[in-house]
């Protein structure tokens, strides 16, 4: 019988469970898949804790990699002994087998093995739709990314500098601002101990940014606003300190700013719409973007991964094993 991770009531870590579940024949449309690796990512964090909404009892996570056992009726565009990976679609990673939409399966490319595409799909694809639909870098721009040593973080910061951006990161600590810089920060700041809009208007010579990146939120926001540039935009990514408030659109006037908050599931609503911006992350990896796996844990200690996650003690990605 095979196990997840099941959770009967929102809380902290100690909320997850490993039990036996029973896994039904893939309904019309879904496959069975035998999964390999699970990315752990901040939602499954947000899953757990109630604030994303999951169906009880049952499982979370958002990212996984896998081989197709068996085809519900109607799918075509996978074939039983597969190798695919997938992000987001319905709640229920952290498990050995599950059903999922055929749809939404990533073929895996050979040279990619699974632990990097758990390592990199959901936090690659989230830094390729912001670099490249949300607001498109150009060269030489002034940029800010909060949480730079992060798991987005990593992976997005190699991407700015080889697109050319003065790239700079904010961080929790001396030791992060270290794996930042050696990742494509040109600019650290350590935002616990430094006042961050003041250093990014040291660092760009009082012009501001031109878009900053935040997945951090209520500590951030504000500050946010304030080292924008004329035109700059704010793109609200995140929560991991929790939610920004809602921001008054008069309080866009000074500088004409722009304000978004991007989400993954629409940049990957339709088949199309997922391969194209997959095909261009493998391609980035293949440049040389470096996955960086930097925590591992079986999925059955799930519990101790998101203890280290949510004390901001991870840098680059964690997977959970199977
Ligand atoms: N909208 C989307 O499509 C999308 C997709 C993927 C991820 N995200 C968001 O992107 C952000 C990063 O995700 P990730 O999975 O790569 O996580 P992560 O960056 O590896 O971990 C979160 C980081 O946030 C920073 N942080 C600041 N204040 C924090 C606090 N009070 N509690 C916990 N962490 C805090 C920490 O870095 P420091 O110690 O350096 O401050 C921490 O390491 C999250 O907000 C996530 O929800 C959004």
């Amino acid at each position: 019988m095979p196990h997840a991770i099941t959770i009967h009531q929102s809380g902290g870590p100690e909320a997850m469970r490993w039990e036996q579940i029973t896994v039904a024949d893939p309904a019309p449309g879904e496959v069975r898949l035998r999964q390999t690796v699970v990315g752990l990512n901040y939602i499954d964090v947000y899953q757990r804790m109630g604030k994303y909404p999951c169906d009880l009892p049952g499982s979370i996570g958002m990212e996984a990699t896998g081989v197709v056992e068996a085809l519900g009726a109607g799918v075509d565009t996978v074939s039983v002994g597969d190798r695919v990976g997938y992000v987001m679609g319905p709640p229920g990673a952290y498990a050995e087998q599950r059903n999922y939409p055929a749809q939404r399966l990533i073929p895996l490319p050979d040279d990619i093995a699974d632990e990097q595409a758990a390592a990199v799909m959901l936090k690659g694809l989230t830094a390729a739709y912001l670099v490249k639909r949300t607001f498109v870098v150009k060269p030489g721009q002034n940029v800010l990314f909060h949480a730079a040593a992060g798991g987005v973080g990593l992976i997005i910061c190699q991407w700015l500098k080889s697109i050319g951006a003065n790239v700079i990161g904010t961080v929790g600590s001396e030791e992060k601002a270290i794996v930042a810089k050696a990742h494509g920060c040109d600019h650290t700041i350590v935002y616990t101990n430094e006042n961050f809009p003041e250093r990014v208007m040291d660092i760009t010579g009082g012009q501001g940014v031109s878009v900053v990146y935040d997945g951090v939120g209520a500590t951030t926001y504000e500050g946010s606003l304030e080292c924008l540039a004329h035109f700059g935009m704010y793109v609200s990514f995140g929560a991991a300190s929790g939610a920004p408030p809602p921001i008054p659109v008069g309080a866009l006037a000074p500088k004409a700013l722009y304000v978004t908050r991007p989400g993954l599931g629409p940049h990957t609503a339709t088949r199309e719409l997922t391969l194209e911006i997959a095909n261009a992350l493998f391609d980035a990896v293949r440049g040389g973007v470096q996955v960086e796996i930097n925590q591992r844990y079986a999925l059955s200690d799930a519990a101790n991964a998101h203890r280290a996650l949510e004390s901001r003690s991870t840098t680059g990605s964690t997977i959970l094993t199977i």
